[in-house]
């Protein structure tokens, strides 16, 4: 579901090239720790937002410019960019309109960008909504299987700590993704 988010997001509707430059917000989450990849893979120029604790994440996934946004504006540092990533929303996505160049996109995963502000900067933008898509599910698989994608393991939990995993994932600061073991791999 994360790299599904952030591949229909960047690639499906952003349509990110090689050489563009795009700021995604929460870059060590679920769908910014794949989106991270996603764009690297794609030969964009990566920015991404994260607290403290997760600089280091930020930096094992090769951003180009990783910023702490608990002590930097993070529109102090990203300026003219050709699209944002946002899977905050609130503040931090009415703070993004003005680091995206003219006709650049911002896309929010958890609102719907205020077409007052878009029309002011002269750029697009679009609320993702993730659906099935085999295709896209296969290219990532592709990606994954080549080493260009690692999915971010922060812990491994039995079926029976769902209850934990699900308190753990309304905190919003899970470091990648918590993985429910449902049985043991078979041996052999
Ligand atoms: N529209 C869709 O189709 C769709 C699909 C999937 C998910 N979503 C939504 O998208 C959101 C993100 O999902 P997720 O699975 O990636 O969540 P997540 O795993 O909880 O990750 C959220 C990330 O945001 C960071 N963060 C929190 N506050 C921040 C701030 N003020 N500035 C910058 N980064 C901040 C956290 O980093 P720190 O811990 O370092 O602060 C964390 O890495 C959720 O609300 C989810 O419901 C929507």
């Amino acid at each position: 579901m994360g790299a599904l988010t952030a591949w229909q997001a960047l690639v499906d509707v952003g349509q990110l090239r090689a050489g563009q430059t795009i700021l995604i917000h929460g870059g060590s989450g679920g769908v910014g720790s794949f989106a991270v990849q996603i764009a690297k893979a794609r030969g964009a120029r990566v920015i991404a937002t994260a607290s403290t604790a997760n600089q280091d994440l930020l930096k094992q996934l090769y951003v180009d410019v990783a910023i702490d946004y608990t002590k930097t504006r993070f529109e102090d540092v990203a300026k003219d960019v050709d699209a944002v990533l946002d899977p905050v929303g609130k503040e931090t996505l009415a703070r993004s309109y003005g680091v995206v160049k003219k006709g650049g996109i911002v896309m929010s995963l958890v609102a719907r960008p205020d077409p007052v502000e878009l029309q002011k900067h002269g750029i697009r933008s679009a609320s993702i909504s993730v659906h099935p898509d085999t295709a896209d599910l296969t290219e990532i698989a592709q990606l994954v299987d080549a080493g260009k994608i690692k999915p971010v393991v922060t812990e491994v939990l039995p079926l029976n700590d769902a209850v934990k995993a699900q308190q753990q994932a309304a905190t919003h600061h899970t470091r990648g993704k918590v993985v429910l073991r449902i049985a043991d791999e078979p041996k052999g």
